[in-house]
């Protein structure tokens, strides 16, 4: 690269990448061949419209990516005639909007989980588009930190909403699809869920699929599914069109086609037997940090996890969600501070921290590792060893597990 100013903090940022034990649970590492298709000329080309109907010429080769993309993503979540997918959204937030646009209609009335309960920004908190464009009323979890389904009802009962979004980006648990689209089914809603976090866990068959209860699915491509950047709508097929005119040209301008191959390149990885067994080591990894976590004193929302993710309440130890972060950080592990369900303090320095595994099982960890990352996050928290001291040891660490 010409430019070293850009070269050289790219290579900074590379190695934080591998000297660190990442356990922000919506991140994770792409493969090499996932990097390659974005750094390709497919990001020259303006494709408007879609495969067959476009506003610009040469773009039969554009076409045949979008349309395998399209393959792909059918057959990762075992879908039929009667599902749909869309490629091409940029991020998960502009496919939530599209979908509530397509769905509910500008100020339309829409119900999904709060964010200090777990539930995304996106799915109408007010600070953002979607809690200022959209109505929008949130159901939360209750004192144990599960989802509780009864107030879900109760709200969906008075509010009449047009859609009921469910899934969220800090919530451990298994999410009751069944009856949630019996909620919807009964007041007249459409059911979506947004399995941005664990999708690549339902591809790989570690966790139920939600398919069958809803009328539409969001996930984003970049995090347990270890894609690039994007994201996907899944619809049925009657509510495609809709959804197919807010992305383009309701939302959006030009697809990022090399996007659009590297999502590709993604799902045919998933769809491989060794994907399969990452999706499960996930699961075991989380669990068995959950459990050394919990065996050392820490107190986890809802006591556990199902899924890749847990959140630590961290209101006994005396010592906030920033904190946390920021001495395990030195100490070389990367968790992120984050609400605990009902939290009495703000957003920006909130009473937990999040842990996921995507990452780190990516790079091949397994449960003896996950036994040492929960000791080395005790000694720290509970400052029996200096975050320096305890930096030594999982710097060792990560030079054993290369990443991609
Ligand atoms: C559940 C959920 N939905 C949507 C998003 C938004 O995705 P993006 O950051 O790509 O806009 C996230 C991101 O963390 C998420 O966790």
């Amino acid at each position: 690269m010409k430019d070293k100013e850009i070269q050289n903090l790219i290579a900074k940022e590379e190695k934080r990448q591998r000297e660190m034990i990442r356990l922000i649970a919506s991140e994770n590492y792409a493969s090499r061949d996932v990097q390659n298709a974005l750094a390709t000329v497919l990001g020259n080309k303006y494709s408007e419209g879609y495969p067959g109907k476009r506003y610009y010429p040469g773009n039969e080769f554009i076409d045949e990516i979008e349309l395998l993309a399209q393959k792909r993503a059918k057959k990762l979540f075992r879908l039929g005639k009667d599902w749909e997918v869309n490629v091409i959204p940029y991020s998960g937030t502009p496919a939530n909007l599209a979908i509530y646009l397509a769905l509910a209609g500008p100020h339309g009335k829409i119900v999904g989980m709060s964010l200090d309960s777990g539930g995304h920004l996106s799915h109408g908190h007010p600070v953002t588009t979607s809690g200022k464009f959209f109505n929008f009323l949130n159901y939360g979890v209750d004192e144990r930190g599960f989802l509780d389904y009864d107030e879900l009802e109760e709200i969906a009962r008075s509010f009449r909403p047009k859609l009921i979004v469910s899934g969220a980006s800090a919530y451990p648990r298994k999410i009751d699809y069944k009856r949630i689209k019996q909620i919807a089914n009964s007041v007249g809603a459409l059911h979506m869920t947004d399995i941005a976090h664990i999708a690549g866990l339902i591809a790989g068959g570690a966790l139920p699929t939600p398919f069958p209860y809803c009328d539409v699915v969001m996930t984003t491509t970049h995090k347990s599914l270890r894609g690039p950047r994007g994201a996907m709508i899944f619809a049925r097929r009657e509510h495609m069109p809709a959804i197919n005119k807010a992305v383009f040209p309701g939302l959006q301008g030009g697809p990022h086609d090399n996007q659009t191959a590297a999502i590709a390149v993604a799902l045919e990885e998933a769809l491989s037997a060794n994907f399969k067994a990452y999706a499960q080591q996930i699961i075991i990894n989380a669990s068995v940090l959950a459990r050394e976590l919990s065996a050392r004193a820490f107190n986890l929302s809802s006591g556990g996890t199902d899924n890749h993710l847990m959140l630590i309440d961290l209101r006994e130890k005396n010592i906030s969600g920033k904190d946390a972060e920021e001495l395990l950080y030195a100490a070389g592990i990367v968790v992120n501070r984050n609400a605990i369900p009902h939290d009495p303090t703000k957003p920006m320095n909130p009473s937990g921290i999040r842990l996921g595994t995507p990452a780190v099982t990516t790079r091949g960890m397994k449960e003896k590792e996950m036994r040492q990352i929960a000791k080395w996050i005790s000694e720290v928290l509970h400052k029996e060893r200096t975050p320096e001291e305890v930096k030594k040891e999982t710097l060792g660490l990560t030079k054993t597990f290369p990443v991609p």
